[in-house]
């Protein structure tokens, strides 16, 4: 998720009356030394973002989509490397055994899905939780194709409402969860999501999973004291750098906590 998040003004309006990111709206050459205007990024739709003031907006740019929420870029289809490393890293880690529960918060634009859809087995299932209805919607016909259409793969079963409140609903559930909902470990789609992050979200992250399994987050930012929080509830941590497209781009870190067994008492 996440992209080159950045907080600007508000934009002025460009030339065909759609909202540009970039300020003054400018015009590029092209190859043959054409005058042409840069495409607008144009208001696709909109939703209401449960427990949030905010809305979260989709865009188009030429053939790519972005979501904002509050004037922040929550990620793009146009950079997806980091999401997919996101069940790559979990998934195919040396002490993972094949995965055949996993739960995926939340859905975005379907590429951390996908990938897990990839490496899971045939007779797999895979729980996605997407908060907001309309992005379930909206991987279904607007911008599916991005990831593949990984909806339509028989091993999903979407849940829509809150990823804590599907982890809180059992325990060793899962072998896997993987869990990309903000920018990192703080609330940005919504301030609730802060509880995900504390001492109790991550415990009750750990109840669902099985024995063995893991629980990996994304984020656009380091963030030694969540290491920390998480090595603190019974997790061994793989901190992992990776780049936003590949190779190169901004950096992302993903955390992926291998959940320990229960410590013996002491005496
Ligand atoms: C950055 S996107 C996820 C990107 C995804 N990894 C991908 O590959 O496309 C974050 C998504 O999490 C959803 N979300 C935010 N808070 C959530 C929550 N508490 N539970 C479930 N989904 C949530 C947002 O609506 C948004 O669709």
């Amino acid at each position: 998720m996440g992209a080159d998040s950045v907080r600007r003004p508000p934009a002025p309006k460009g030339p065909f009356g759609a909202r540009w990111f970039g300020g003054t709206p400018r015009a590029t050459r092209g190859r043959h030394g054409i005058v042409r205007p840069l495409l607008p990024h144009v208001l696709l739709a909109k939703a209401a973002i449960p427990g949030h003031d905010a809305e979260l907006l989709c865009y188009r740019h030429d053939r790519d989509f972005t979501y904002r929420v509050d004037g922040v870029e929550l990620m793009t289809s146009r950079v997806h490397a980091s999401e997919e490393m996101l069940a790559e890293l979990t998934l195919t880690r040396p002490a993972a055994r094949p995965a055949t529960r996993v739960l995926v918060g939340g859905l975005g634009m379907g590429f951390t899905l996908a990938r897990t859809l990839d490496l899971v087995p045939q007779d797999a299932r895979v729980d996605v939780a997407e908060l907001v209805p309309e992005v379930v919607e909206w991987n279904r016909e607007l911008l599916g194709h991005c990831a593949g259409h990984p909806l339509r793969d028989e091993r999903v079963c979407v849940v829509v409402g809150d990823v804590g409140e599907v982890m809180g609903q059992g325990r060793d559930l899962y072998d896997a969860i993987l869990l990309d909902v903000d920018n990192g470990p703080e609330g940005l789609s919504r301030p609730a999501n802060d509880a995900l992050y504390g001492d109790r979200g991550l415990v009750r992250a750990r109840n669902a999973l099985r024995a063995g399994g893991a629980l990996a987050v994304w984020s656009s930012v380091e963030d030694a004291p969540f290491a920390k929080r998480m090595r603190g509830v019974g997790f061994a941590v793989q901190e992992h750098t990776v780049r936003a497209r590949g190779h190169k781009g901004p950096r992302r870190t993903i955390w992926v906590g291998s959940k320990l067994p229960p410590r013996a008492p002491v005496g």
